[in-house]
């Protein structure tokens, strides 16, 4: 098969690599699209190495067709359209996965749109309700609103009822994300985000924060968050240390909750799958919820797909289609 190769100078190049054989709870999955996450572009620089067992080759989700399974497989047959949340090895013709983070593309989703699915999804998801554990009315900040897990977060928060406020880096973007069902939001090229997410958090504060930037915005998510407030970390895009008043902490009895997906336990990852399942493919069945697509580049042209999800100017997923 073929798969993209990072050389020594971190070029990519389609070229050919052995094709994995399933193991006994595995499905192999002819990849049909593939997308792209921020953390593929750290891994291409070498400093997010897969987990101990996970494949080499860069991409965190597909979605094609079950090529195989394997002798203890029970819930797919060869033939199904599926998508897939990896630790690795999703920019490919084929890949290996436990049938556990395998779900059906729901509705009659395209395989570009199904790519575009397990892996925001399943981070929103993780991050807001299992982690935070967030409730109906409760009012939450999404920091990188107009990304591929803030389009999948906001969607989530409009659709469980929780009034939701982001940032972004352009009005442009914020005015995407309110029409995907953000209250209101800030431009952070403009400053910062604190007296618009004030005047937003009114007397009762914000309940969670999901914050893939981390160092930058602690100071101003701290003094947003309301009394039992959750602060989940799942990225350092401004910097990875920072002060923190922890008297705050203390008085409004704020929780701090680190976040990472890829490296977790197959069985966390199946419970996390099959929560998606239950309580979100519905709604994307029925289009309430929808995959947030920008630009669809062939797989051949990855250097150019990566350049332009680095440029800061995406919304939602960028694809590489890998068999049209
Ligand atoms: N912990 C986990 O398990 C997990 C899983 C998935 C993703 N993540 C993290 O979640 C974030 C979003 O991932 P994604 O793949 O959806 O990203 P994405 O679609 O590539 O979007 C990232 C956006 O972040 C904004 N941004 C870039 N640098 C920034 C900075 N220094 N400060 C604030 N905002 C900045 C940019 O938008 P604007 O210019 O519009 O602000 C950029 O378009 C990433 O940090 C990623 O590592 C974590």
């Amino acid at each position: 098969m073929k798969a993209v190769i990072i050389d020594e100078e971190k070029k990519l190049h389609w070229q050919d690599f052995a094709k994995p054989e399933p193991g006994p709870n595995e499905v192999l999955i002819e990849i049909h699209a593939t997308a792209i996450n921020r953390a593929d572009l750290i891994q291409r620089q070498g400093f997010y190495a897969p987990p101990p067992g996970a494949s080499p080759i860069m991409g965190l989700e597909c979605a094609g067709e079950v090529a195989d399974t394997g002798k203890n497989v029970s819930k797919f047959k060869v033939g199904d359209r599926v998508c897939a949340l990896l630790a690795g090895g999703g920019y490919a013709q084929f890949t290996a996965v436990d049938e556990g983070s395998v779900l059906p593309i729901p509705g009659g989703n395209s395989f570009v749109h199904g790519a575009c699915l397990p892996e925001v999804f399943a981070t929103a998801w993780l991050n807001l309700f299992m982690e935070a554990k967030l409730q109906p009315a409760e009012k939450v900040i999404l920091h990188a609103g107009a990304s591929g897990v803030g389009t999948a977060a906001i969607q989530l928060c409009s659709s469980f009822g929780s009034p939701c406020f982001v940032t972004a880096g352009s009005d442009a973007k914020i005015d995407t994300c309110i029409e995907l069902g953000a209250e209101s939001g800030s431009n952070r090229k403009e400053g910062s985000f604190y007296e618009k997410a004030h005047a937003f958090a009114g007397d009762s504060g914000i309940a969670v924060i999901l914050d893939p930037v981390g160092g930058s915005y602690l100071e101003d998510n701290i003094k947003l968050l309301g009394i039992n407030g959750r602060l989940v970390l799942i990225g350092l895009m401004g910097g990875n240390r920072a002060e923190i008043d922890l008297g705050a902490l203390l008085m409004k009895r704020i929780r701090v909750i680190g976040s990472t997906l890829r490296a977790r336990p197959l069985k966390e990852k199946t419970a996390l799958m099959s929560e998606l399942y239950e309580k979100v493919w519905p709604k994307i069945e029925s289009a309430e919820i929808r995959p947030i697509l920008d630009t669809v580049f062939p797989i051949e042209e990855v250097e150019a797909a990566h350049d332009l999800v680095a440029s800061d100017k995406t919304v939602g997923k960028v694809v590489l289609s890998v068999k049209s």
